[in-house]
């Protein structure tokens, strides 16, 4: 039950399952076995038990922080910062803080009155729960993820003939070809099962029919020289901002540059391309009155991921000043010939508003796969490209510098299972 509940304003997601879904037969060559193994994957349930709203307000709007984790000593020291930041942004609010006030005022009743049903629906099912029955988790183990080094080593590298050319690595039936380049070519499981494989000596899980290019902004050409054209295309760029400067989690990226993703070359007709954004009025602008126009991408929709606890409650304070429990996903399409009027076949027109409401990972940005809403929205058969993705997805292209970090086995667990009877599972797609 990946989509929990929907309604005329959006989708109560369950964003864990939704990740799991392709993993339920998995087969493994890995460690030298000359017969297969089978199991199914989950991943860690662990990683998505946020159980406590980071922030509470509490009565005359004092507030005071409740994480499990922090200490008192912690407790006081943000309150005094929060404090801090409260006077002086009621003396001198900037530019920016006041586009972003001005932006929540539009939108809070939208959240406030759309999340009620959705969160109604999502307890009387028995998702989201009152009663909590496993406690908030401590530290979570973390993989050393070293691909974006890589893909900056790989870059310096010279062009080679295979990359221009753009092959297709495929996977054969005992996995693959150790001599792979993942840097230059898109690797590809062509089957219909996932696969655990060995890369660069660690495992990742591949699901069904999902390809990916691992590499830097500067090497996308094998993207584009595929000659592979996309019904979808969903990016969440590294925008710049200091939350992610001070966490030293991944390299963020100048807005000019994100003009330079060769979105035109890889959009079909009449392509949706969806954007996430981070609540910086700055970046929602420029990718309404640059990014999209400079792509040929009309806006048409402005959507909202909601984050709740798994009790139901916003992860922090609708209008607290700093953080929102929100996020935005800018949506249009790309116009490449004279007549924008043709839609794809079969696709429903794009409502303007929606609410997508999950409870989000405590994996930094981890966002919510789309799969599932966005179906309504694009042709039957879609090919779907995510553009700085850190996962895979079935059916999907996926490309950025860290593509394949939450496929590492690390992030699973695995429960063995029965051989399947028939080869169907293990064919290659049509
Ligand atoms: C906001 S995160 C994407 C999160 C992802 N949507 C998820 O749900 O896990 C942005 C990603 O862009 C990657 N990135 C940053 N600079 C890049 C570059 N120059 N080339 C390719 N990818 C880059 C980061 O390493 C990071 O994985």
């Amino acid at each position: 039950m990946s989509v929990v509940c929907v309604n005329s304003c959006g989708w109560l997601l369950d964003s864990c399952s939704l990740i799991d879904e392709g993993l339920q037969r998995c087969v493994s060559y890995c460690d030298g076995l000359d017969k297969p193994t089978h199991f199914r994957c989950c991943f860690k349930r662990e990683y998505f038990n946020t159980v406590r709203p980071h922030v509470q307000i509490q009565q005359n709007t004092d507030i005071s922080t409740s994480t499990a984790k922090h200490s008192d000593g912690e407790h006081a020291k943000i309150e005094l910062q929060t404090r801090k930041k409260r006077k002086r942004k009621r003396r001198d609010l900037n530019t920016g803080e006041l586009d972003a006030n001005i932006y929540h005022g539009k939108i809070r009743l939208v959240v406030l009155e759309g999340s009620l049903a959705l969160l109604e629906a999502g307890r009387q099912c028995g998702y989201l729960t009152e009663v909590l029955t496993t406690p908030p988790s401590e530290s979570m183990p973390s993989h050393e993820c070293r691909l974006a080094a890589l893909c900056d080593m790989a870059k310096q590298l010279p062009l080679t003939d295979e990359s221009l050319m753009a092959p297709v690595q495929t996977l054969n039936r005992d996995g693959l070809d150790p001599s792979v380049d993942l840097f230059s070519n898109i690797t590809e499981n062509p089957f219909n099962c996932a696969y655990e494989v060995t890369l660069m000596k660690e495992k990742y899980f591949l699901p069904p029919r999902s390809r990916f290019l691992l590499s830097d902004i500067t090497r996308m050409h094998p993207l584009v020289n595929s000659g592979d054209k996309y019904d979808l295309i969903v990016l969440d760029p590294p925008w710049e901002n200091k939350s992610v400067k001070r966490s030293n989690r991944y390299s963020s990226l100048p807005s000019s540059q994100l003009k330079q993703l060769p979105v035109p070359a890889l959009a079909a007709p009449e392509c949706l391309v969806v954007t996430w954004v981070t609540n910086r009025a700055k970046h929602l602008r420029f990718i309404k009155e640059e990014l999209y126009p400079f792509w040929a991408v009309e806006v048409l929709a402005e959507w909202l991921w909601v984050k709740v606890t798994r009790t139901g409650e916003f992860v922090f304070p609708l209008d607290s000043p700093h953080k929102k429990p929100y996020e935005v996903l800018v949506l249009g399409r790309h116009r490449s010939g004279t007549d924008h009027t043709v839609r794809s076949p079969a696709a429903e027109e794009l409502p303007e508003q929606r609410l997508l409401i999950s409870i989000p990972s405590v994996l930094h940005s981890q966002k919510p796969s789309l799969s599932a809403v966005l179906k309504p929205y694009i042709s039957p058969e879609p090919k779907c490209l995510e553009l700085f993705a850190r996962s895979l997805q079935c059916d999907w292209t996926s490309w950025g510098n860290e593509v394949i970090k939450f496929q590492h086995s690390s992030y699973f667990t695995r429960e063995r299972a029965e051989e399947p009877s028939t080869t169907s599972e293990t064919a290659i797609k049509q």
